[in-house]
């Protein structure tokens, strides 16, 4: 059983994600109407507010799981109270230095800060990019102590061959491991990877940043870390919500408890494997690259992503289909969820083929289908947990009246906003343009569309913001 202090720092991480997710989605709005001429923005605020809107998006849905999985582990393991609030406050310290950085800094390299843009701004102050830095710092202390910290909780229970469900490949295995827990630690390993080489990388910045010209980096190592720790990051977070979802789903629709089976190890073991190898699709223009990396690029895009989705769509395919099972906002919001990271995979397999890359690479194609599983995957996965959450220690819950018209504006708003990205990548519209030169001026409508259409969706983002919410602050001022 969970304390009732794990429960106030669990409402503490939703108040905190769902009001930076909203001042991020005025930024993304703000940004989509620039590009439509419907606004002016200097170039300079456009980069900045791109950079404060993609690593602020990464990090808060990346801490939503954490939050998430750290809550759910309880009902197996004892997890650290004091490491859940120490990733709280360095986030909250981070959060601000971040922005420090961006809004008043003008810090504008966007959250990749691809060598070596973040030594060459023209407009930033000259302080930002050191603020920049120590902030990555700051979230990259805080979240991989929280991540070293619940692994090493899993495995103080389960062997290492029970984490990685490894006694499932026979028949009757003699100790069941949970697919929450096999999920889980699967992703946490990813997570202490990506943070890993986020922590060389920083060091190599700071190196040449102190050595006062006497070190010079080599661009395409730094690279290769960037996007190794990006991709990976930002991938496993949505197997954050993954593993939310093997925990709750049944239990929410009155269904029997899931269970791994051989496939279901054999699938997320896979992923391990193949996660940490599937950032060379980043890389398919850099032509120093070594040929044989990009074709593991390739391979590993598509062994990544296959398995886990098709063993997740399957048990969700299996407990809906011609059951009679109670539907919930929650299980809803999964469903849905489960159907955005699909959709978006698809768009990300299409793009991480090399052959398609050529047309596709850097177009409107990638934030559509980065966008898919974040905006209508990932989100929906962790709104759909912290809507569980808040209900759990509320009386008298009754069904919201207005859960289907919610539902009904995220779906359009969602579709439509998506599709104005799909739409501009199919017709060659490059991604990161502050304003569509002449040539390119069909991106500017589409970019209109996207932007009406976003501010559909964030209208039901308000509605479950005020829903959740307000419950979240009814058991943070319930007696301790
Ligand atoms: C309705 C909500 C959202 C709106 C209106 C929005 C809008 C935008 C826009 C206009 C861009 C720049 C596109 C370009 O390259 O031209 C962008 C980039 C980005 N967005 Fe969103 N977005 C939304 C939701 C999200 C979510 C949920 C995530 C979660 C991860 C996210 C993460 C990012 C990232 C990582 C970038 C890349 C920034 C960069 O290139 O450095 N966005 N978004």
């Amino acid at each position: 059983m969970e304390s009732i202090k794990l429960r106030k720092i669990t409402s503490v991480w939703i108040l905190a994600v769902f009001v930076l997710f909203i001042v991020s989605i005025i930024l993304g709005i703000l940004m989509r109407l620039n590009q439509g001429g419907v606004i002016n923005q200097n170039p300079v605020t456009f980069y900045a507010n791109m950079t404060t809107h993609g690593l602020t998006m990464i990090g808060i849905w990346f801490v939503a799981g954490m939050a998430a999985i750290n809550y759910l582990m309880e009902r197996y393991v004892k997890t650290s109270y004091t490491v859940n609030l120490i990733a709280l406050v360095l986030t909250v310290i981070g959060v601000l230095m971040f922005w420090v950085s961006t809004f008043i800094g003008k810090f504008h390299a966007a959250w990749t800060f691809l060598y070596p843009l973040p030594f060459k701004l023209l407009g930033a102050e000259s302080w930002s990019t050191l603020l920049f830095l120590l902030a990555l710092t700051i979230f990259g202390i805080g979240w991989l102590i929280w991540s070293v910290s619940l692994m090493t909780q899993i495995l103080r229970k389960y062997s290492i061959s029970q984490a990685f469900a490894w006694q499932h490949f026979k028949k009757n295995p003699s100790v069941d491991t949970p697919p929450f827990i096999l999920i889980s630690m699967i992703t946490l390993i990813g997570v202490i990877a990506s943070l890993l080489a986020a922590v060389v990388l920083l060091a190599l910045l700071f190196a040449e940043y102190f050595s006062n010209g006497s070190f010079v980096n080599d661009a395409l190592l730094m690279k290769n870390l960037t996007y190794f720790f990006g991709h990976t990051i930002a991938n496993e977070m949505l197997y954050l919500g993954l593993a939310v979802i093997y925990e709750l789903f049944s239990e929410v629709s009155g269904r029997p408890k899931w269970k791994t089976t051989w496939y279901v190890a054999l699938a997320w073991n896979c992923t391990l494997v193949f996660i940490l190898t599937a950032f060379f699709h980043h890389l398919y223009m850099d032509f120093v690259q070594p040929e044989g990396f990009q074709i593991i690029g390739q391979m590993a895009s598509y062994l990544a992503s296959l398995p886990a989705a098709g063993v997740t769509v399957f048990s969700v395919l299996i407990a809906v289909y011609r059951t009679k099972m109670k539907w919930t906002l929650t299980n809803l919001l999964f469903f849905i969820g489960v159907a955005g990271w699909v959709i978006g995979g698809l768009g990300a397999v299409i793009d991480a083929t090399i052959s398609n890359n050529v047309v596709l690479h850097n177009t409107l194609w990638v934030p559509a289908h980065f966008h898919t599983y974040n905006a209508m995957g990932n989100v929906l996965f962790s709104i759909g947990f912290f809507y569980w959450f808040s209900t759990q220690f509320a009386e008298n819950i009754k069904p919201e009246r207005f859960t289907k018209w919610t539902l009904a504006t995220l779906l359009i708003g969602g579709a439509g906003f998506l599709l104005a990205f799909y739409y501009g990548g199919a017709d060659s519209i490059p991604r990161r343009y502050s304003v569509y030169p002449a040539e390119l001026s069909i991106g500017a409508p589409w970019a209109v569309v996207g932007a009406i259409f976003a501010t559909v969706y964030l209208i039901a983002i308000l509605v479950f913001f005020y829903n959740i919410s307000k419950r979240c602050l009814k058991i943070l001022s319930s007696p301790s």
